[in-house]
């Protein structure tokens, strides 16, 4: 399945034209590939290990670009036979010219007689990736060598497909793309976790007060890392109609667990003349496109997984492209967390937050599949959600999935002047930072909805991964911010 998105004729041509004589190892293994049993092949990559036999040594390469390596077989015809018995060890980079020929082994169907081997880069016994199984948290403490593992190599792969899916779900139905800032003065969410960006050195000027000066700043005003792009993104809706955002994001909250990372990636689309249904409906469809498409192009990878890490993984993602989300309100999630009798650490009733742990209890144990729950108290949400007519509840939606609980959370927006101003200003927020948001009613406002996905929080769902740290290439977390 590996590399059915490229195509073997540009291969061949680029090939024949001699601009890319190197053979990527997801090529030579394809079911359709233009490199025939015979050929010469040029290949380049890792050693994944090594076993001499004194008169031949079978060296498996990885090159990252899918997740099998290439067995290569040096006999003592090699010029440099003794230096690469010598030099050669697991973790060593190297060039490999040779005639691919039929494996006689079991699991692969193709193989490489070297003709030729340059040893690129030499690596010595320190290499910490000798033996084949390491836990994840070790290989967190050596995050620059991780992609080299068969697990850590996969999540890149499959990080790389989602984030090419989700650009291509949204402009094949004309979503437009927009780079919203890094850097704001404004707190999306309203819950004050941001990270300060500043220009001003230690022992800059304080007022009499005591406060810092800020005239003296980059920006002259106290600025941050953004923690959504959703409020800049509604300007673009508001002018495009239907736009995405997709981009790093920052929360400087003390979540110490393995669904929050202090960077992270999230994927915004937000659409005007639009209703919290259309969010709904757009966040289902997306969901259900990515794995799909993920399933159909990256099979090989996710069965590492099911394999390893998540027994049913595969059927687990098939379900849930299959079949409905399950929609519920808040208020009927909590008669059912009510009714269950399952004992809770947060006690349960109306106007209280879900926890994680009720999120998971609802998805995991009740339903089984993942959940919508829409209609939040508009007291426990953010300023910019719509008030229902009810008075007590938001427009609201959260989407919940088994093992994980919320990777989705979206609204309608508060489309309405006044009521918008007064729960900003409920919200203490300073109106004349958000001055420009309220423009966005005063001038042509519309209704308008959209969502925010923590595109980790999929990856982990995808494949089945406990710790958000290992899907992230370089994970940002309290006290850790290493590489
Ligand atoms: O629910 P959140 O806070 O929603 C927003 O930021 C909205 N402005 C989005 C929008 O409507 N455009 O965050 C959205 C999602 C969460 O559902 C979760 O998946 C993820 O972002 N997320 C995190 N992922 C990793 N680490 C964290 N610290 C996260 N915080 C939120
Ligand atoms: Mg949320």
């Amino acid at each position: 399945m590996e590399g059915r998105n490229c195509s073997i004729e540009d291969i061949c041509k680029q090939q024949k034209e001699g601009l890319n004589m190197r053979a990527l190892i997801k090529h030579l293994h394809h079911e359709k590939s233009s490199h025939k049993i015979g050929d010469h092949v040029l290949v380049m990559g890792w050693v994944r290990t090594l076993r001499d036999q004194k008169k031949f040594a079978f060296i498996e390469i990885n090159d990252g670009s899918c997740l099998a390596n290439i067995q290569v077989i040096a006999n003592s015809d090699l010029e440099n036979f003794s230096e690469i018995l010598e030099k050669v060890a697991t973790g060593a980079s190297l060039k490999v010219n040779g005639v691919l020929v039929e494996s006689p082994g079991k699991g692969q169907k193709v193989e490489i007689h070297a003709k030729q081997i340059e040893i690129v880069g030499q690596c010595d016994s320190s290499y910490p990736l000798q033996k084949k199984r390491h836990s994840f948290e070790f290989l967190r403490s050596i995050a620059h060598l991780r992609p080299r593992t068969n697990s850590l190599g996969a999540i890149a792969r499959i990080r790389n497909a989602l984030a090419m899916s989700t650009h291509r779900f949204f402009q094949e139905r004309d979503f437009l793309y927009v780079n919203t800032p890094i850097i704001t003065a404004s707190d999306c969410e309203g819950a004050g976790e941001l990270f300060q960006v500043t220009s001003l050195k230690e022992g800059a000027s304080k007022n009499e007060r005591g406060q810092t000066d800020y005239s003296e700043d980059f920006f002259e005003k106290p600025v941050f890392l953004t923690p959504s792009g959703q409020l800049n993104a509604e300007a673009y809706a508001l002018s495009h109609s239907n736009v995405y955002t997709f981009g790093p994001t920052f929360r400087a909250e003390n979540s110490n667990t393995s669904r929050h990372l202090a960077e992270f990636w999230m994927v915004e689309p937000e659409m005007a003349f639009a209703d919290l249904q259309d969010s709904t409906k757009l966040a289902e469809a997306y969901l259900k496109f990515v794995l799909s498409d993920l399933l159909d192009k990256h099979l090989k990878d996710l069965e590492l997984f099911n394999s390893f890490i998540a027994k049913g993984l595969v059927e687990k993602l098939e379900h849930v492209i299959k079949n409905p989300f399950e929609k519920i309100s808040y208020t009927e999630a909590v008669q059912i967390l009510e009714k269950s009798s399952k004992k809770f650490e947060f006690p349960v009733h109306w106007g209280i937050d879900l926890q994680s742990e009720h999120e998971r209890y609802l998805t995991e144990e009740h339903f089984k599949k993942p959940l919508m729950v829409t209609d939040y108290p508009k007291d426990i949400k953010a300023f910019y959600m719509r008030n229902n007519e009810d008075g007590k509840t938001c427009a609201a939606v959260d989407v919940l999935v088994p093992q994980m609980g919320e990777i989705i959370g979206g609204a309608q927006r508060e489309e309405r002047f006044d009521i918008l101003k007064q729960k900003m200003t409920a919200s203490k927020l300073n109106l004349e930072t958000y001055d420009w948001y309220l423009d966005l009613r005063r001038f042509g406002g519309a209704p308008h909805a959209g969502f925010g996905l923590g595109f980790e929080r999929l990856i982990q769902y995808a494949t089945g991964m406990e710790n958000i740290r290992d899907v992230i290439p370089f994970p940002r977390s309290p006290k850790h911010a290493d590489f």
